[in-house]
């Protein structure tokens, strides 16, 4: 019998390659019926697999003697997790070589069992050789050159071989919580749990540290009127105090939002799905700017999300300057990305022309090494997920 994680994995890592799903979310699916221990092998195995695949498909093209694009979409996902298994996991060879050839002859290619068997024998004797002859740099940690050189242009070539190799690693596991649970952090609410520890329950939500900072660094307070610009899924929505306008474009997560809004029984937001570049109201005390970005900061959680990323610096801008001149003169503008890219973050922020709050004195460890009067998360430094955030003067 095939193992039940090492199936999941091969479904969702299908479905990402071959239908451009989301790994994160083909797993809820293919895992759905896995005990705890399976579910977070089949995570580590698919995200792996997906977040490795430069690296994977450069050892399979040369030791198939095939290219890649020539091996048949089920065949290659079954080699690939194999590769993936082989390269940077403890599973017996022989069991991976066995459960490749099955996933094979299951998936309707079973013509093509003799070359995965072949082909899976010559990566467990070769692979790992192979990835650990590479030079250091986004072959070998399977990456977009083009990720890489943006890295080594903001922070050196050494800080980037960390960066990749800190965002190939599992994120943390952390939650919010009104109550204490697992690992108090540096984070006030923020509390580190083990794998499979807890699920979540109507009043915790699994946020990074990175994410929960940002929420708290706009400082809402009770009687005020905040807007929160791009608010969906609303994990920092649900952090706010105050009367909070919630707005989000898009109908489907404007829904979501609402939901978790009701969940967490966050009583003082108003959800309204808008382009908050038209909302007809004005005069907040306070607004949150939390736009889509390349999402650099959090590719360890979002395994698929290397190989799409887009950064969107005139779209930030807008969406930054549209919540700026709905908050009333003298107040307060956070912007937050969970990006690493200088050209999403301070170039933003310098565009829009609006005076920094200066944040690094409230969070010393978080404090922008180039630029200290807003907070930079990161993978490599902090162990969270990437975040730059600022805090501005309307
Ligand atoms: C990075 S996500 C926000 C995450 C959210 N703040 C949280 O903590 O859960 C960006 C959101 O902005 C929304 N968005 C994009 N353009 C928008 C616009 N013009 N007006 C309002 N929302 C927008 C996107 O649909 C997306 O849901």
């Amino acid at each position: 019998m095939i193992a039940p994680a090492r199936a999941a994995a091969f479904g969702v890592v299908r479905r990402v390659f071959e239908q451009g799903a989301y790994a994160d979310r083909a797993l809820v699916g293919a895992a759905a019926g896995l005990d705890a221990r399976d579910r977070g092998l089949a995570q580590r195995i698919s995200y792996g697999t997906v977040q490795r695949v430069r690296t994977i498909d450069h050892g399979i093209g040369a030791l198939a003697s095939r290219p890649v694009a020539d091996i048949d979409p089920p065949v290659l996902a079954a080699l690939r997790i194999a590769a993936y298994e082989l390269g940077w996991s403890e599973a017996p060879a022989y069991a991976v070589v066995d459960d490749t050839v099955e996933l094979v002859r299951g998936a309707g290619t079973r013509h093509a069992t003799g070359f995965a068997n072949a082909v899976a024998r010559r990566l467990a004797d070769g692979f790992r050789k192979l990835v650990e002859e590479l030079p250091p740099g986004p072959l070998a940690e399977s990456y977009p050159d083009w990720i890489y050189e943006l890295w080594v242009r903001d922070w050196g070539a050494e800080a980037a071989l960390e960066l990749m190799r800190a965002q190939n690693e599992p994120a943390e596991l952390v939650v919010r919580s009104p109550v204490p649970v697992g690992t108090p952090t540096d984070v006030p609410g923020a509390y580190l749990l083990e794998a499979g520890a807890i699920e979540p329950d109507t009043g915790r939500v699994w946020q990074s540290r990175g994410s929960q900072l940002a929420g708290l660094a706009l400082g809402s307070r009770d009687g005020e009127r905040i807007l929160d610009a791009c608010a969906a899924p609303g994990a920092k929505t649900t952090m706010l105090h105050g009367e909070v306008t919630a707005v989000e474009v898009h109908p489907g997560r404007a829904r979501e939002l609402a939901e978790n809004v009701e969940r967490l029984g966050a009583a003082n937001v108003r959800v309204v799905n808008a382009d908050v570049r038209e909302l007809d109201e004005s005069g907040f005390d306070r607004a949150l700017v939390d736009p889509p970005c390349s999402g650099l900061g959090v590719l360890a959680r979002r395994p698929d999300l290397r190989w799409r990323a887009k950064p969107l610096p005139e779209l930030q801008l807008e969406l930054l300057q549209a919540a700026a001149s709905r908050t009333r003169p003298g107040g307060l503008v956070l912007y937050s990305v969970c990006t690493l890219n200088a050209d999403e973050n301070e170039a933003v922020v310098d565009a829009s022309g609006l005076e920094p709050d200066s944040l690094g004195g409230e969070w010393p460890q978080f404090t922008h090494p180039k630029r200290p009067e807003f907070l930079l998360t990161t993978p490599h430094r902090h162990g969270t997920s990437g975040f730059f955030i600022a805090r501005l003067r309307a």
